[in-house]
């Protein structure tokens, strides 16, 4: 059911690396359609800072969803892939002048501004550039989400966003700004909720700023709920499809959208994690005084998500059947955060067996890095493997 792999055909391919089954991949993007098909006014942006990987950006461009940038570089990448530039929305709290610039001149679709010194750089530069730049508000709706506090994003006390008390004033700047056209307004309350309710708060509180908008004659084309939507970190293979029906339902049932008025999401998790899975091999068993560990090639350089938001990744042991064990299983890194799970059970675990870390095709190729002179691992789809 879950993510599929061959692993004759990793046979020597170098570790660690991540590896896409698009089959997957397409089976949550027809799910993402099914659920969405009935709405003509609904857009999917596909949140491209969790998985930037070229052929994965295809497959999900084949599929028709929008994106949603936060940089120039994540906007010169889509438009290598082949995204339409108005498909892509831009957010960001801190958008450098020539990521404006790049904006303008391939006249993108949205940018979603987050506060009144950068609604003005972006006046002046179009001003410069004789353009007027779509716009939306991101709003900080102070609404909490059920999630790690570092993707915690919708609160009062969050750096995103402008606060709702300055709501109007900022849409009257705006108005009254040349080289701007205010649209609508743009949320993001957090990652990885799985709480309808967090969703519904949200849905409800558009629904109050909305009518407040509107009793001063406001009026708005595009609402973009931004993304946020979580997965099962913990059963993959037997439930690797998010729950879209659910959430498109909240937004469904609790939004009240407006004649002519568009609905944007941005989904980043949801869409890429369960079709990735980071490989890595197994380079020592070592019998610590009280512990047992499994030291693998892949560090928390390859994978980030259980060292900075102690995140669970589901193991498996791809070359061995033999009765299981306990281990830890941790990588070369010299730091004791370097380690991927604790205390849990494999098949008895030897030396240059593979192991697969599953749900890792969010947040993952993507957050590497270079630290202690670590290759960048590599990544592939089941196209090429
Ligand atoms: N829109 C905005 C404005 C965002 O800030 C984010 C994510 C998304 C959309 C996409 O959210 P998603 O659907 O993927 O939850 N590195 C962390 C996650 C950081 C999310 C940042 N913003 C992790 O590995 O869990």
């Amino acid at each position: 059911m879950g993510i599929e792999m061959n692993v004759e055909r990793f046979a020597g391919i170098r570790t660690p690396f991540y590896y896409y089954d698009t089959n997957i991949l397409r089976q949550t993007l027809d799910a993402i359609k099914e659920e969405t098909k009935k709405h003509d006014n609904y857009f999917v942006h596909y949140a491209v800072k969790a998985n930037a990987n070229l052929k994965v950006l295809q497959v999900i461009n084949e599929a028709g969803l929008g994106i949603d940038c936060v940089s120039g570089g994540e906007i010169e990448q889509v438009l290598k892939a082949g995204f339409p530039a108005n498909k892509i929305v831009f957010a960001g709290v801190g958008k450098s002048d020539w990521e404006i610039e790049l904006g303008l001149d391939k006249e993108i679709f949205c940018f979603n501004v987050e506060s009144i010194p950068e609604l003005e750089v972006i006046n002046e530069i179009a001003a410069r550039k004789g353009k007027v730049a779509t716009i939306c508000f991101r709003i900080n709706p102070n609404v909490g989400a059920h999630t790690h506090a570092h993707i915690t994003t919708g609160l009062a006390e969050n750096k995103f966003g402008i606060a709702m008390e300055d709501m109007e004033k900022v849409i009257r700047l705006a108005q009254g700004m040349k080289n701007v056209q205010f649209k609508g307004l743009h949320f993001h309350i957090g990652s990885q909720i799985l709480e309808m309710d967090d969703f519904i708060a949200l849905a409800h509180r558009i629904n109050e700023l909305q009518d407040r908008l509107e009793a001063q004659d406001i009026h708005m084309d595009i609402i973009n709920v931004g993304g946020g939507l979580g997965v099962d970190y913990n059963n993959p293979q037997s439930n690797p499809i998010p729950n879209f029906k659910d959430y498109f339902a909240v937004y469904e049932q609790h939004l009240k959208v407006r004649p002519g008025q568009t609905v944007h999401f941005e989904l980043g998790r949801a869409v890429v994690a369960q079709c990735g899975a980071l490989i890595t091999k197994v380079n020592y068993v070592k019998q610590g005084s009280v512990k047992q560990f499994a030291i693998v090639d892949a560090g928390f350089t390859d994978l980030i998500r259980p060292a900075l938001y102690d995140a669970h990744h589901r193991i498996i042991n791809l070359s061995s059947n033999e009765k299981e064990e306990t281990y830890d299983v941790v990588g070369p890194i010299c730091e004791s955060s370097d380690t991927f799970d604790k205390g849990i059970q494999l098949p008895k675990t030897h030396r240059g067996d593979l192991l697969a870390l599953l749900s890792a095709g969010a947040y993952g190729e993507i957050m590497a890095s270079g630290y202690n002179c670590r290759r960048l691992p590599e990544g592939y789809t089941d196209k090429e493997l």
